[in-house]
């Protein structure tokens, strides 16, 4: 292969600049030529393609969001838009595409590949919900900005003596509600993967009080419902006062962490690789710290597994 293009889709994540820098240069190192396909499936559709050089991403490894642009395209669901995609990639020449994004940017390059043109996942979503990857990149980044939020929030939280319910972002996945719970001492954490119990909610804030707990703080994972429902219930079944925080799109900017650099370069340099080899049709992933490669069709027919022991072992130490 002499020539290679690479696209970010679905919602941004920070590391994903990081991505597209690593695979640039990746393919510089072997000699490779690199594309850069601006705003995701709907830019390859109408040939929104340009050349990219070394220079191109210097600059770039710290910087939130992604200099390619992102989208969410319909037409490229359809048959005739992914065959008009195919058609883009071989008027310029392009032998291989790197993908960047979630699960649904995946499903949209299996079909690329299934029309025979060869594809590569790279997992860049702060949910932290592709099966066969211990991390995707952007979660991190998320997690901290998370994290720090509900530092400042505890403050005013103690001083008023208040208890605040604070919604994450994540999907259908609780990842970033579980570890910023654990990571940030919440008394609750409110998770799609677990059943919720209001009972057991209240149990645990009465505990605290008894204590002399002089906050409370509750995540909630948005795939659970808004963080205002359950504010109404707390403050129906306790009288006591309560106040509620989305913390919304903050979650998906910033510069990245080290951590995400650190994930994001070593995934985009494997994805041009796999490609040189001749691999297709597969996602790269991290486990247990060592880069590794799936099929998508066998990570796509999995679910993602969110690690219940940290649900426990928050349980355990916010009593
Ligand atoms: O997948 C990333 C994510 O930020 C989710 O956590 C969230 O549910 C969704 O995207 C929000 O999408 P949008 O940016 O289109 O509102």
């Amino acid at each position: 292969m002499q020539k290679l293009a690479v696209l970010t889709s679905g919602g941004d994540s920070p590391g994903m600049n990081a991505a597209v820098r690593a695979a640039v240069r990746r393919a510089a190192y072997h000699g490779v030529q690199m594309y850069g396909v601006y705003h995701g499936y709907e830019g390859l559709m109408n040939g929104d393609i340009q050349e990219m050089s070394l220079g191109s991403v210097g600059d770039i490894i710290q910087r939130g969001g992604t200099i390619l642009y992102s989208a969410r395209s319909q037409e490229f669901k359809t048959e005739a838009g992914q065959q008009k995609a195919v058609e883009q990639l071989r008027t310029f020449g392009i032998e291989g595409l790197i993908v960047i994004g979630g699960d649904g940017s995946f499903r949209g390059a299996q079909k690329l590949t299934e029309k025979g043109f060869p594809t590569v996942g790279v997992p860049g979503t702060i949910d932290n919900d592709i099966p066969c990857t211990d991390f995707t990149i952007g979660f991190d980044t998320a997690l901290n900005t998370i994290v720090d939020a509900i530092d400042k929030i505890r403050d005013t939280a103690t001083s008023h003596e208040r208890t605040y319910i604070i919604e994450v972002m994540g999907r259908d996945a609780g990842d970033l509600a579980l570890w910023a719970g654990l990571a940030a001492g919440a008394e609750s954490i409110i998770i799609p993967e677990e059943p919720q119990d209001m009972n057991d909610i209240l149990e645990r804030l009465h505990a605290g009080q008894r204590r002399g707990k002089k906050h409370s703080i509750i995540i909630v994972a948005e795939g659970c419902g808004s963080a205002s429902s359950y504010a109404e219930a707390i403050t129906k079944a306790t009288g006591w006062e309560t106040r509620v925080t989305v913390l919304g799109h903050i979650q998906r900017g910033g510069s990245p962490t080290a951590m995400d650099r650190m994930l994001a370069s070593r995934m985009g340099a494997a994805a041009v690789d796999l490609l040189l080899e001749g691999k297709k049709d597969r996602m790269v992933g991290i486990k247990n710290n060592v880069i590794v490669d799936v099929d998508f069709k066998e990570a796509l027919a999995q679910k993602h597994q969110l690690d219940l022991s940290i649900y426990q072992l928050a349980r355990t130490l916010s009593i």
